[in-house]
């Protein structure tokens, strides 16, 4: 689902690309997970605006295209689960954020949102989970965030070591591939 507050930024049309019935489609190979539309009204980027929870609301209102992120839970012609539909929609972000920051765009990703407005105003039907919002737009200097947020916009945040998540064996031990 995405939505913009006028015409597609040329920018962002490069990361899609147009399917026979007009609506444009994200150039990754996800399982159907993020579609999109242009030319979005207004009230139309409000609707999408309200799915997206408080704290995410300094990024997300000034954003150039707001986006939200949905997985396909069953497989189209079987309807058999589709076990790895979340990790699709990942790859898919993930493309798009790379593809986006190579153009000079920046992305935030939003775990914060309203998934049971977004199911009802979008008619999102089940065995299909919102995942994620994205809001895509051009990165400010964190003068329209306010304080707090702009500190912990400029803050590096630190990794986690390699050792606390590649396991070798079982379950929270340690690969010595990575091991220290
Ligand atoms: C899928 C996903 C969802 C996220 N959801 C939020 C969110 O709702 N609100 C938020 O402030 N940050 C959220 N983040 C984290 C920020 O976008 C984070 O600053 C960004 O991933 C950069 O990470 P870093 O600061 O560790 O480099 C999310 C990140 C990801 C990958």
């Amino acid at each position: 689902m995405l939505s913009t507050t006028g015409a597609l930024p040329r920018k962002i049309l490069w990361l899609c690309w147009k399917r026979r019935d007009g609506r444009l489609r994200l150039r990754t190979s996800s399982h159907g997970a993020i579609l999109l539309r242009r030319g979005m009204s207004r009230p139309e980027f409000a609707r999408l605006l309200s799915c997206v929870e408080e704290v995410n609301l300094p990024w997300a209102k000034f954003a150039a295209v707001l986006m939200l992120g949905c997985a396909r839970l069953t497989l189209e012609h079987t309807g058999a689960p589709y076990e790895t539909a979340e990790h699709d929609l990942g790859l898919a972000s993930a493309n798009l954020v790379f593809e986006a920051t190579a153009r000079g765009l920046a992305v935030h990703q939003m775990i914060h949102i309203h998934r049971d407005l977004a199911r009802r105003l979008y008619q999102i039907p089940e065995g299909v989970k919102p995942v994620a919002g994205l809001a895509v737009g051009y990165a400010g200097g964190g003068e329209r965030l306010p304080d707090a947020l702009r500190k912990e916009d400029l803050t590096r945040h630190p990794r986690k070591p390699l050792d606390a998540f590649v396991f070798s064996g079982s379950w929270a031990q340690a690969s010595s591939l990575v091991a220290k």
